[in-house]
C-alpha cells in the first residue's frame, strides 16, 4: 500500500529517540538537564537500540518557552553546558554508532534575540524587516484575527512604533518574516554551520508555518468560543486559511535540502497539520526528508481510529511519515490509552504494531519504561500554556517531568538538586530505568527485544498489505514474511493465519498455533510466516 520511497536514507529504517533535554539528566545539580547529563547517558540509548537522538533546544534562551525562544542559534546556553560539550556529544553519539538530530526553530526567534532587539530600538534597522510588523485595524486593535497557539491575539502592539509585531506563540516569540531573502540567507548559514560541526540533521520546529498569506486576512471563523476556552480550542475555532500551510513555504525546504544531501543529513519537519494529505506534500522529492504526523500521537484506543491514522499514514507517508506515540507537547501514549497497566500494555501494543511499517519510529524519553504522565501540583505549573491561560487545559508540565532513573537516588537519579519541575509523586521506583534494567518483566525489557526484533525481522521495502478480514477491533498487516495482528478491542479473538508461523514478539496474552491466532484485548502478535 502506498508507493515505496525512492530516495531512501540511512534514516528510512531508524529508531530515533527524542530528548527533552531540560528533563533527561543533570550533571551539576542546578536542577536542569544538561548536555553532560545526555552524555553520560548515552549507553542506555544504545542498549535500547537507537540510532538518532533527537535533543531539543539547547541554545542561548530566556526560556520563555524553555529554548523553543532562541536568543541565539550558533551558541550553547550555560544552563545546558557549553559549546565544548556540545562537540563532545556529537563525537560521543558517533562513537556509539548513532546520530544526532538538533532543533531547528525558524518560525520565529526569542525577542531577546539581537535581531529582534535591533528590529525593536529602531525601525530603520536592517533587521526590522526580519519580523513582521503591521499597523493596527482601523478601531486601533490588532491588524487581524489570527490567534497565538498560547492564547490570546498573535498581535503585540509596539508602542514606541505604533505597529503590532506577528506571533503565532508568545510576545516573547516574534515571528521571522519569511518574505525577506535576508532572513532565508541568515538560516542557510544557521544550517550550514551546524552541519559542518558535524550534526546529522535537524528536527524543523513548527514547520507548517513559515511563510503567511501576504494578504494577511482575517482568517475564517468556524465557531465562536468565549473566554474560558482553552487555548487549543480557541486556535481550533478557526480554518487556518492564512497563518498555516502557505504556498511558498515548500521551496525554503528545496534549498535546505540541498545543503542536507551536501552532507547526507536528514530533514525532519514537525509539520502539525492534520491531513495526511497536507502533511505529505512536505516529504515530497527535493522537499522534507521526514515528517512527524501527529494525529499518530493523537490517537485514542478505538479501532477504527487507529486503523484510519495508520492507513492515512501508509496512503500520504510513504515511509516518510515517522510514527511517533508521545512527545513533550501532548499527553502520553499509556495515559492516552487509559492510564495504568491497561494504558501501558495499549500503547506498547501499538508500538510494536507500527514498528514493522515502513518509515522510522521514534521514541519519546520514558516511553521504553511505559511512563504515563506525572502529575504536577498547579502551584509547580512552569509551561507558558499553563501559566498564562485561565483555562490550563493543554498544559505540557505533566509530560516534561524529569526522567526517572534510579530508585535510590535523590529525584529517582535525575538531580541531585532541585529539578525545574518537581519529580510526580506517581512515578516511582517500578518506574526507573534502573529497576526495569533488573526486571526481565519490564517495559524496558520489552522494547528492547521489541527493537531487536524491529532490527533482525523488519520486512524492508516489501509492501503492506493491511489485513481486510476478521473481526472489526483487529488491524493486521502482512509485509514480506511478517505479519502483525493486533485486538483493539474488549474480548478475546480468533484470528485466522496463512500458514504456520513464528511468534517473533509479542504484548499482552497470546496464543499462536495451527492456523489461527488466539490474542486477549490488548495483544499484539508479531508473527513470521514459515512457509
Ligand atoms: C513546537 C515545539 C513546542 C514549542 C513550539 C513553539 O511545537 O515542539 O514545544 O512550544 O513549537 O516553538
Amino acid at each position: 500500500m502506498g508507493d515505496q520511497v525512492t530516495d531512501a536514507g540511512w534514516w528510512s529504517d531508524a529508531v530515533g529517540y527524542e530528548v527533552y533535554l531540560r528533563s533527561f539528566a543533570d550533571s551539576d545539580g542546578d536542577g536542569i538537564g544538561d548536555l553532560p547529563g545526555l552524555i553520560s547517558r548515552l549507553d542506555h540509548l544504545a542498549d535500547l537500540g537507537v540510532d538518532i537522538v533527537w535533543v531539543t533546544p539547547f541554545y542561548p534562551s530566556p526560556m520563555a518557552d524553555f529554548g523553543y525562544d532562541v536568543a541565539d542559534h550558533t551558541g550553547v546556553d550555560p544552563r545546558f553546558g557549553t559549546i565544548d560539550d556540545l562537540d563532545r556529544l556529537v563525537a560521543a553519539v558517533h562513537e556509539r554508532d548513532m546520530r544526532l538530530l538538533i532543533d531547528l526553530v525558524p518560525n520565529h526567534t526569542s525577542d531577546q534575540h539581537e535581531w529582534f532587539r535591533s528590529a525593536l530600538a529602531d525601525p530603520a534597522s536592517p533587521y526590522r524587516d526580519f519580523y513582521i510588523w503591521r499597523d493596527g485595524a482601523p478601531d486601533g486593535g490588532p491588524p487581524n484575527n489570527w490567534r497565538s497557539h498560547f492564547g490570546g491575539p498573535a498581535w503585540t502592539l509596539d508602542e514606541a512604533s505604533g505597529q503590532w509585531w506577528c506571533h503565532l506563540f508568545l510576545p516573547e516569540q516574534p515571528d521571522l518574516n519569511w518574505a525577506n531573502p535576508d532572513v532565508r540567507a541568515a538560516f542557510e548559514d544557521i544550517i550550514t554551520h551546524w552541519l559542518a560541526r558535524g550534526v546529522d540533521g535537524f528536527r524543523i520546529d513548527v514547520a507548517h508555518s513559515l511563510v503567511k498569506h501576504p494578504s494577511f486576512a482575517d482568517n475564517p471563523v468556524l465557531v465562536e468560543v468565549g473566554p474560558d476556552a482553552s487555548a487549543g480550542e480557541a486556535f481550533g475555532a478557526m480554518r487556518h486559511d492564512h497563518d498555516l500551510d502557505q504556498p511558498g513555504t515548500l521551496d525554503v525546504y528545496r534549498d535546505w535540502h540541498r545543503l542536507a544531501r551536501e552532507h547526507d543529513a536528514v530533514l525532519l519537519g514537525e509539520v502539525y497539520l492534520d491531513s495526511a494529505e497536507a502533511v505529505g506534500a512536505y516529504v515530497a522529492d527535493g522537499v522534507l526528508d521526514l515528517s512527524f504526523f501527529f494525529p499518530v500521537l493523537h490517537t485514542t484506543w478505538d479501532a477504527e481510529v487507529l486503523r484510519h491514522v495508520v492507513t492515512a499514514t501508509l496512503t500520504h507517508g510513504r515511509g516518510r511519515f515517522a510514527w511517533v506515540h508521545s512527545s513533550h507537547d501532548d499527553p502520553r501514549a499509556p495515559t492516552r490509552f487509559g492510564g495504568g497497566d491497561r494504558g501501558r500494555r495499549r500503547a506498547l501494543s501499538f508500538l510494536a504494531f507500527t514498528a514493522f511499517l515502513p518509515g522510522p519510529l521514534f521514541l519519546y524519553q520514558g516511553d521504553e519504561l511505559g511512563l504515563v504522565d506525572g502529575e504536577v501540583d498547579p502551584a509547580a505549573a512552569s509551561d507558558p500554556v499553563a501559566v498564562r491561560n485561565t483555562n490550563p487545559d493543554g498544559g505540557r508540565d505533566p509530560v516534561r517531568t524529569p526522567m526517572p532513573w534510579s530508585p535510590d537516588a535523590p529525584n529517582l537519579g535525575f538531580s541531585t538538586g532541585t529539578p525545574w519541575l518537581p519529580m510526580p509523586a506517581n512515578h516511582t521506583a517500578a518506574d526507573t530505568v534502573d529497576a526495569q534494567r533488573e526486571d526481565p518483566g519490564s517495559t524496558l525489557h520489552a522494547v528492547r527485544r521489541l527493537l531487536r526484533t524491529r532490527r533482525e525481522r523488519r520486512p524492508g521495502t516489501d509492501p503492506v498489505e493491511l489485513l481486510a478480514e476478521g473481526p472489526a477491533e483487529v488491524l493486521g498487516y502482512r509485509s514480506g514474511d511478517v505479519l502483525v495482528v493486533l485486538n483493539a478491542g474488549d474480548r478475546t479473538v480468533t484470528v485466522p493465519l496463512p500458514g504456520p508461523v513464528e511468534l517473533a514478539f509479542s504484548n499482552g496474552t497470546v496464543d499462536v498455533g495451527s492456523g489461527r491466532a488466539v490474542l486477549e484485548p490488548d495483544a499484539v502478535a508479531v508473527m513470521e510466516v514459515t512457509t
